[in-house]
């Protein structure tokens, strides 16, 4: 199917499941990266992978629905069936859940419904758990609530956020592709 990939920052997901695509692990075709954050180096990615970008910032609209509207449009005009958000920091509204019932998918690092939210792996650090990991979830209104897809464990290393983080982006990047694959060759 057509996709878009919902971004604000780095995009190395974005990357990951772009290269599934590239390699033939993912029969899908990302038509369009949307970013709320103009300048994002998720921005740089697609131009280099060769997808066109959208980069709208919401503090230029009088509400999210307006916002989304916009968006939307954009959706439409490139036909995209799914929403694949990837670090996209924000919200998802009314506007985007309706169009898009049960076709809007989000990774999250942590094994929810512990760590919703933003920095989970700083949270699961300091909350010393020794076993964190990675959810894949439809998305609905709530805050990382919805429905989950798949989930993958990742251990701890105690006192390094750094390696620790590095095993979860790891893990984060297969288990996307691997799940988008399933998800649509059903
Ligand atoms: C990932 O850890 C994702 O799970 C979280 O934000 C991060 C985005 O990283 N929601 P990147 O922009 O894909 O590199």
């Amino acid at each position: 199917p057509k996709f878009a990939v919902f971004a604000s920052g780095s995009g190395s997901n974005f990357q990951a499941i772009h290269d599934a695509v590239k390699a033939g692990k993912l029969s899908g075709q990302a038509v369009l990266v949307v970013t709320d954050k103009p300048g994002a180096f998720v921005e740089e990615r697609a131009r280099i992978a060769g997808v066109e970008t959208f980069a709208i910032s919401p503090s230029t609209f009088s509400s999210k629905e307006l916002y989304e509207k916009e968006i939307l449009q954009k959706l439409v005009e490139l036909e995209v069936e799914w929403i694949v958000l990837a670090g996209y920091m924000r919200l998802i509204g009314n506007v985007l859940l309706e169009a898009y019932p049960s076709r809007i998918i989000n990774i999250h690092p942590s094994l929810l419904p512990s760590f919703p939210g933003k920095d989970a792996i700083g949270k699961a650090m300091v909350h010393g758990v020794k076993v964190t990991g990675v959810t894949v979830h439809y998305v609905d209104a709530g805050m990382d609530t919805g429905p989950i897809l798949a989930q993958q464990v990742v251990e701890v290393v105690a006192g390094d956020r750094e390696q620790t983080e590095e095993r979860i982006h790891a893990v984060e990047h297969e288990l996307y592709t691997k799940t988008l694959q399933q998800l649509w060759s059903r």
